[in-house]
């Protein structure tokens, strides 16, 4: 048995195992590739085509092609809907690329794989992180834990080997960008601070260009390509542009020719001109990044070394503003678009000594890491409680930056005499936000309670993160003893006709 990191990242799945002295080691994929696109092809006879083979098939049919899952995890947007009209969400697109890469890691190492560490977005919701774990289920794979993929890439570069160091991770991905503040103290190493934004990453980069091509196309031919029409001029172009993207990393210019309808555009492109074109995302992120610094109240010149890592990651306009902002030379300790999975396979290792169990790789069994990690959560989490002028409020119980796992009680009182039942309602976001404005996570009911003219005793809740930083609320009432747990039902709603509770 063995036990991979998979980065399940929006453009690519890397994978990576332990070797025998239990250093990490990348696997390629079962054609030999170092990474898998992480895109899924649904033919016409029901059965699906993942990686490299499904973009190919792609360009002929690319209504059948799925690519970019990440930031649809969580929601209700369908992602593909086949001949008999049945709905591929992001987790289902998901369990398909994690069926492929157990089959792959199998293959390659001929061990079997029922337990896998996973890579999350250090900013995934509870929810996200909970259909992970159930896509991984549904295909076989015991999620033993989701690492932040910036701690991961952290791992990836050995930075808990860094005495006494404290180091930024810039982790800019396909689809996602995330940072993360580090700090390696003997043999301690602390996650002390986190953020991103998920709503950036390299496609948003190639889309930038797409727009440019595209008005230089109509400018020359008097017509502008559509996506309905000319579908497979669109497929094409995203694979030239993120040739052409690459090409940029690497030279000063590149050249690129498109066609559509007996129409042709040829250009080259400068990396100045590539640069204007996506300087507002680099520079968003480097914003971003000086918010998760001062947000700690960290001064810049307390972080000792920054590390740029996914793959995004490689384009020079990246580098230079991260160097501008934090007046450090970048460093590297392995290739940036890998970090994340080698460090996912020390994650294991960590896990499998904090539950105190042998870590089994292959025919043997590694000895614990002589270190310790501590996470901690990124997002608040609260309940949905009445402010003094009666507006829904969010009252945090878990702050951001916790340590992870943690438990902590809050009390509450009852909202109004002979209240007979409180329903709590569980939000992501900051104290005293305005309730509409957090996500709800669920909520349950605290039923059967004793009828209380004078609202005397107060309600107990009690939230406690698990090592994923996956969240179990319960409520007690102090006065009955009465208890109730949440069973998340996901239901995003915020409105009920249940009474709440306020603000002890
Ligand atoms: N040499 C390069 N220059 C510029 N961009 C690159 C280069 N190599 C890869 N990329 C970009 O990096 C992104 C993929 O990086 P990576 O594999 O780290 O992402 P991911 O892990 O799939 O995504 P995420 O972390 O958001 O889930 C793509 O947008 C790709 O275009
Ligand atoms: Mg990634």
């Amino acid at each position: 048995m063995l036990i991979p990191g998979i980065d399940a990242g929006n453009s690519r799945f890397k994978y990576a195992v332990a070797d025998e002295a239990g250093n990490p080691k990348l696997i390629t994929n079962r054609f030999g590739e170092s990474f898998t696109p992480s895109a899924v092809f649904f033919t016409s006879d029901g059965s699906t085509i993942v990686g490299t083979e499904a973009l190919n098939a792609g360009f002929a049919e690319p209504q059948r092609l799925v690519t970019n899952w990440k930031r649809a995890m969580g929601t209700d947007t369908a992602l593909y809907i086949d001949d008999n009209g049945k709905e591929y969400f992001a987790m289902d697109i998901l369990a398909i690329l994690l069926a492929d890469a157990k089959e792959s890691i199998e293959t390659k190492t001929d061990q079997v794989v029922n337990e896998a560490v996973i890579t999350v977005p250090a900013n995934y919701s509870d929810l996200q992180k909970q259909q992970t774990i159930d896509a991984a289920s549904k295909v076989g794979i015991k999620a033993i834990l989701l690492p932040h993929e910036p701690t991961a890439a952290a791992l990836g570069n050995k930075l808990h080997d860094r005495n006494n160091c404290t180091a930024l991770v810039y982790d800019l991905g396909g689809g996602t960008f995330d940072v993360t503040v580090v700090r390696s103290r003997g043999n301690v190493f602390t996650i002390i601070a986190t953020g991103g934004d998920s709503n950036i990453g390299g496609r948003d980069f190639n889309d930038r260009i797409s727009e440019k091509l595209l008005d230089e196309f109509e400018v020359k031919n008097s017509f502008r390509p559509q996506k309905d029409q000319d579908p497979i001029f669109y497929q094409e172009m995203t694979q030239r542009i993120e040739q052409l993207k690459i090409s940029l990393s690497i030279q000063n210019q590149s050249q690129i020719v498109l066609s559509c309808q007996g129409k042709q555009l040829q250009m080259t492109i400068t990396r100045q001109q590539f640069d204007s074109w996506v300087m507002d995302l680099a520079v968003k992120t480097m914003a971003k990044t000086n918010q998760v610094i001062k947000d700690k109240n960290l001064d810049i010149s307390q972080i000792d070394e920054v590390y740029a890592v996914g793959g995004g990651a490689m384009m020079p306009i990246i580098i230079e503003q991260l160097e501008e902002l934090t007046g450090k030379k970048v460093s590297r300790r392995c290739e940036p678009h890998v970090a994340a999975a080698l460090g996912a396979v020390f994650a294991g290792r960590l896990e499998y000594k904090r539950k105190n169990e042998p870590y089994p790789n292959g025919d043997v069994v590694l000895p614990a890491p002589d270190y310790i990690l501590h996470e901690i959560l990124s997002h608040s989490v609260g309940v949905l409680v009445l402010d003094e002028n009666g507006n829904d409020i969010c009252n945090e119980i878990l702050a951001k930056d916790t340590p992870v796992p943690s438990i902590q009680t809050k009390l509450f009182k009852l909202s109004e005499p002979d209240q007979m039942a409180v329903t709590i309602k569980i939000l992501q976001g900051e104290n005293g936000q305005d309730a509409d404005s957090c996500q709800p996570l669920g909520h349950f009911e605290l039923e059967g309670l004793p009828a209380r003219p004078d609202m005397i005793g107060r309600i107990e809740v009690t939230f406690s993160l698990d090592n994923n930083g996956i969240l179990t609320a319960r409520a007690r009432d102090n006065a009955s003893g009465k208890t109730a747990e949440m069973e998340i039902n996901y239901e995003i709603s915020a409105n009920s006709d249940a009474n709440q509770v306020d603000a002890a």
